[in-house]
């Protein structure tokens, strides 16, 4: 009989900056279910990767003078890293610049065209380039992204349409007959009434007025819109239309698809049309869950405020970190993350509470018996309690966990630690080893102390990838007895040699010491904060010193040539002259002027700006213009009288 399946999704994360622990909690939870699910039999696969394309990372790589695949290139690499060192086990990490991925949509997009789904028109609207998301001019709140708040930018370009309206009561009845479809419930009365009940309208799919995406094949100068190009990787990702589908026959419908509640919105309205669209069968669910936090708000590198999980888990361990993003919110709900609350999980529930039970029943069975319990064992009060509890907690545990609800999980299994711990307390091991005559009761105990430690570091591994192992070595737990069936089991602990106590697997902090260090790295982080400001909330310039206005090398130059970019209705191509030397610069203003009316002008250009490549074309700095708020219409700036080319701008 072959395996079952699972296959279980993360979000593929923009690789615009270095990732923080938001991101981290998402990869981890899904890496959780994962180990999970291969413990109990299942044939998993587990996604995750990057999703590279869009004005976005378009406009980042060109700020930090860098194309934009060598931009995401060094990003993504390290994101692999943090990855690696979270112990996570994806089955596949897909980039949305993968060839196979490009050709897969290229062809999706194609087989919705001629369907007659996807259709030409012309988009006029506001565009989020943050969120890479549309919006009309009532769903804007006070002017800005109705999501992230920050400004949004007119646009007005040919483009195609997605029908997502034509699917709007089979959506509806799609949320109303399963559900369990979107998790939590209330995201999804969420969707139900602010967005589906309301009405859709057809979704706007390709854009013209950049080229970094995945290009329409039948008209070229238009890109897929990245959130059709991002969603689609869930299939791709299995060889959807490719030559090897295998995969796909194999695990689609996804499992589950965890996602942050922020974009819930993208994967149970578009996501799903886009598959009925296909004649697909949707995923079996979409969980949304909440933020964490920083008791400022929500972290983002823009306010400075990220938590980088590097250094966390460089400092305590990558088991005490997985363990805190899972253990001290319940998945779903908002979190606060603060330092304080890390270090207490991990002095209270690590070192004390199971660190603390391994090192003492070790200990013990070393100093009372020399490391081997004997066979010659008697049973007594509170052994049945003990057992009976302990023999539960992997089916609590499973119940649980299949509902996503990993915190509730941890707290089932932290109460077999708690009940453990008791048990010493009640049996009191070092009054028994007073009296020879109480060996046997003595050996019982311990034996039962390890038995349940064994079944407890089966039960975390999901969440722990290092602290079972270190476990089983320091009682001599051997291989045969550590399967996920034998948690559910009592009596199953038979070590083959002496056990070996060893180390202290988590190591008491010291909260105080600690907290100042952590305050010390977020100083630094705080004061590197403002340089990054501007850039990205844009609308919200911050002052600048002198210093930081001479860096820029503005000089008039006089346009020798200009001519249009081929295939493109938004570039303009200039040879300029700046003193003796010649420029060639790229603009995208041809909607606003033409070529001849400029031949003469004296402009103003950024002459120091790396050059980047733009449509294939070398740009050699860029051409200052004044944007008009309400038309988005571009202005080229230019100086009163006359002056040499070449003059500096100061
Ligand atoms: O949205 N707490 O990518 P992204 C919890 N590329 N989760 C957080 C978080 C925080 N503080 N900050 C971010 C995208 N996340 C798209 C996805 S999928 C086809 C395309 C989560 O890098 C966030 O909620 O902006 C989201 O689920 C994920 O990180 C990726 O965010
Ligand atoms: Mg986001």
């Amino acid at each position: 009989m072959s395996k079952k399946t699972y296959y279980i999704t993360t979000p593929i994360y923009y690789p615009s900056g270095k990732l923080h622990i938001g991101h981290s909690y998402t990869t981890v939870a899904a890496d959780a279910m994962a180990r999970y699910k291969r413990l109990q039999g299942y044939d998993v696969m587990f996604l995750t990767g990057t999703d590279e394309h869009g004005q976005k990372i378009q406009r980042v790589a060109a700020e930090n003078g860098v194309t934009p695949q060598e931009y995401v290139d060094k990003i993504v690499d390290g994101i692999k890293s943090l990855w690696s060192l979270m112990k996570i086990t994806h089955d596949k990490f897909i980039r949305t610049t993968d060839d196979e991925h490009v050709k897969a949509v290229q062809k999706i997009f194609k087989a919705l065209y001629d369907k007659g789904d996807i259709y030409k028109s012309e988009y006029e609207g506001w565009y989020c380039t943050p969120c890479e998301s549309f919006w009309t001019e009532t769903q804007l709140q006070d002017g800005k992204c109705p999501d992230c708040g920050r400004p949004v930018e007119k646009t007005r370009e040919e483009s195609y349409f997605f029908r997502l309206s034509k699917y709007q009561d089979r959506l509806i009845k799609h949320l109303e007959e399963n559900p369990d479809f979107i998790q939590p419930t209330s995201r999804r009365n969420e969707m139900i009434n602010n967005f589906l009940k309301p009405g859709l309208e057809d979704l706007c799919v390709s854009r013209t007025s950049f080229n970094w995406g995945v290009p329409v094949t039948f008209d070229e100068k238009h890109v897929v819109y990245v959130w059709i190009d991002a969603l689609s990787n869930y299939i791709t990702a299995l060889g959807y239309l490719s030559e090897d589908d295998s995969k796909f026959k194999k695990f689609w419908p996804a499992d589950v698809h965890l996602v942050g509640k922020e974009i819930v919105r993208f994967h149970t309205i578009i996501w799903p049309a886009m598959l009925m669209a296909l004649d697909l069968p949707l995923p079996k669910q979409v969980f949304g869950h909440g933020w964490l936090v920083l008791e400022g708000g929500k972290m983002s590198k823009s306010k400075g405020n990220v938590v980088d999980p590097v250094v966390l888990v460089e400092k305590y361990g990558v088991d005490a970190i997985r363990y805190f993003l899972l253990r001290e919110v319940p998945f779903g709900a908002d979190g606060v993350f603060s330092n304080e609350a890390l270090i207490n999980r991990i002095n209270s529930d690590l070192a004390n509470d199971l660190g603390n039970l391994v090192s003492r029943t070790g200990a013990m069975i070393q100093k009372y018996f020399n490391g081997v319990i004997p066979n010659e064992r008697q049973p007594g009060d509170f052994d049945e309690d003990l057992k009976n509890l302990l023999s539960q907690t992997k089916a609590k545990t499973e119940e649980l966990l299949d509902k996503l609800q990993f915190s509730s999980a941890l707290a089932e299994i932290w109460k077999a630690v708690s009940r453990t711990n008791k048990y010493i307390d009640e049996t009191m091991p070092w009054a028994l080893a007073k009296d020879e005559a109480n060996k046997p009761r003595l050996a019982q105990v311990l034996y039962n102390l390890a038995e349940s430690i064994r079944i407890i570091s089966i039960l975390i591994q999901p969440f722990m990838p290092e602290t079972p192992a270190k476990i089983w070595a320091q009682l001599s737990v051997p291989e045969s007895q550590t399967s996920w069936e034998s948690a559910g089991t009592w009596g199953v602990y038979k070590p083959s040699e002496p056990v070996k106590p060893g180390e202290i697997i988590f190591p008491r902090i010291d909260i105080k010491k600690e907290l100042e260090s952590l305050a010390a790295i977020t100083e630094t982080k705080k004061e590197e904060a403002p340089k990054n400001k501007a850039k990205e909330e844009e609308g919200t310039p911050s002052l600048i010193d002198i210093k930081d206005f001479a860096k820029l090398d503005l000089r008039a130059v006089k346009v020798l040539a200009c001519e249009k970019v081929e295939k493109s209705d938004k570039l303009l191509k200039f040879r300029l002259q700046c003193g003796e030397e010649e420029r060639q610069v790229v603009s995208g203003i041809a909607q606003y002027y033409s070529p001849e009316e400029l031949v003469g002008k004296t402009l103003i250009l950024i002459a120091n700006l790396k050059p980047a490549k733009i449509r294939g074309i070398e740009s050699q700095g860029m051409l200052l213009s004044a944007e008009d708020k309400e038309t988005g219409k571009l202005s080229l700036l230019t100086v009163d009288g006359d002056i040499a080319p070449g003059a500096k701008v100061c």
